[in-house]
């Protein structure tokens, strides 16, 4: 399996919650790298940009307002597989459905405030990271 690189949000839940260091401890055992990280308050614009293909949604207002609400923490992860490892580690998007000890489980409330993002794919991983950094923002981690 090859090396991917993925988009971690730490949503303002989350960091409301001060887990921002609990959430990369599990990215970290898990074998995944931060090789790019920044808090951002996303402007309403920036957050509609990003769930773009959510805006017809019922929930699309809410989530933007959520969004919004406070900062993210947003950070490029790098690994094996990393797409659906982050997926893994972070559970299902409905946190009742989520696996204990995903941070789902952990430390989302409910769905639509629910921690953290993660790219779906390999195609959105690249579309998101482009979003948020430039390439000279992520770096190579060589050891
Ligand atoms: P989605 O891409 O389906 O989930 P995931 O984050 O697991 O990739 O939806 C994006 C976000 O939209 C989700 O994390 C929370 C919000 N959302 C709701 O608020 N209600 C819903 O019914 C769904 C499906 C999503
Ligand atoms: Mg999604």
């Amino acid at each position: 399996m090859a090396v991917q690189r993925t988009i971690s949000i730490i949503k303002p839940d989350a960091v409301a919650k001060n887990v921002i260091g609990a959430i990369y401890n599990r990215f970290e055992t898990t074998g995944l790298k931060i090789v790019a990280a920044k808090m951002l308050h996303l402007s309403r614009e920036q957050a509609e940009g990003f769930y773009a293909e959510h805006k017809e949604r019922p929930f699309f207002k809410a989530l933007v307002d959520f969004m919004t609400s406070g900062p993210v923490m947003v950070q490029v992860l790098e690994g094996e597989n990393a797409v659906l490892k982050n997926r893994e580690i972070m559970g299902a998007t409905n946190p009742a459905q989520a696996l204990a000890g995903t941070l789902r489980a952990d430390y989302a409330a409910s769905i639509d405030e629910n921690a953290v993002h993660g790219s779906d794919s390999e195609e959105s991983a690249a579309r998101e990271i482009a979003y948020f950094f430039t390439e000279t923002e992520v770096c190579a981690r060589t050891r």
